[in-house]
């Protein structure tokens, strides 16, 4: 069955739904995204995506049209004609289709583009066996903490994952690693989580707040700080967190066995309490 997807106002079946080839987004990757999650039929932790959209807009001084009504109503929408119960929603909003220039255009309204991808989030196999990683170079540009569409880093980094049989990269620069290619990167020693502050250099991940959010009612603490490869291939366990792999075990990194291989006990319980966090549909602001 085709899906009802959003393009600029219209729901429309996915195969009559298109973009100008002269979209920015296209020709510049001059635009801003978000990947927010659904489960049980409910958006998880919208307002927190769309402030970052916003935020993400603003630094590339993209104003956007929608108010944040508007964007949930869309989500709603979709999650109603697609029937969604679990997936979820991709949002891209793009600076407009216009003649080729590199100078931002004048009177051109951003494209606005939004579709829903089934998955099975909660009952993930890979959260039983945890995922393997490998690391590489972070390639990306110098404003990661914008979510932009400029994801060639991350598709050339997944790649070597995948041809690895791994499935997320961790990206290391100057010894550190920054993150993973679409996740949160995370360390685990004893009752202490580590993931490295927010800066330009990472996105700033909202399943990463969500966790922070409810640790304060749990026996972990927290330690926001960098750490090397050397340190996360000696880590009790490892783990990553993002909108569509919620908090996933890493089992393996670069072939070396965390955790005996085996998801460990602080990630499955993180992944329990943000799967309860989710299934509210988040509270995060
Ligand atoms: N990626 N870091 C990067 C580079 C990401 O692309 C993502 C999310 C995250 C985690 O952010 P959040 O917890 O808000 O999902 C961190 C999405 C899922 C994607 O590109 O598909």
């Amino acid at each position: 069955m085709s899906r009802i997807v959003y393009v600029n106002g219209s729901y429309l079946p996915e195969e009559e739904a298109t973009v100008s080839i002269f979209d920015r987004g296209f020709i510049f990757g001059d635009g801003i995204y978000e990947v927010s999650a659904v489960i049980a039929g409910k958006l998880v932790d919208c307002e927190a995506h769309l402030a970052r959209l916003e935020r993400s807009c603003g630094e590339i001084r993209l104003s956007l049209p929608w108010s944040k009504e508007e964007l949930v109503a869309i989500h709603e929408e979709l999650i109603r004609r697609n029937a969604l119960d679990e997936g979820s929603i991709y949002l891209q909003v793009s600076r407009g289709a216009c003649d080729r220039d590199f100078p931002f255009p004048k009177d051109v309204k951003p494209t606005l583009v939004m579709f829903t991808q089934a998955r099975n989030f909660v009952n993930a196999p890979a959260a039983k066996t945890g995922i393997k990683v490998v690391s590489t170079p972070d390639l990306r540009w110098a404003r990661r903490d914008i979510k932009s569409v400029n994801l060639l880093a991350p598709v050339l980094a997944k790649q070597i994952a995948a041809e690895a049989g791994a499935q997320e990269a961790w990206m290391v620069e100057d010894g550190v690693v920054t993150e993973g290619a679409s996740s949160t990167a995370w360390i685990v020693k004893g009752k202490t989580l580590i993931s490295r502050p927010l800066s330009h250099k990472v996105l700033p991940g909202i399943t990463r707040k969500a966790v922070l959010a409810f640790l304060a009612e749990s026996d972990f603490s927290f330690e926001e700080r960098e750490f090397t490869l050397d340190e996360a291939l000696d880590a009790e366990e490892a783990f990553i967190t993002s909108a569509t792999s919620m908090v996933m075990p890493v089992t393996s990194i670069d072939g070396h066995s965390i955790h005996n291989g085996a998801p460990g006990p602080a990630t499955l319980r993180l992944r329990e309490l943000y799967i309860a966090h989710a299934r509210q549909g988040g509270a995060l602001g």
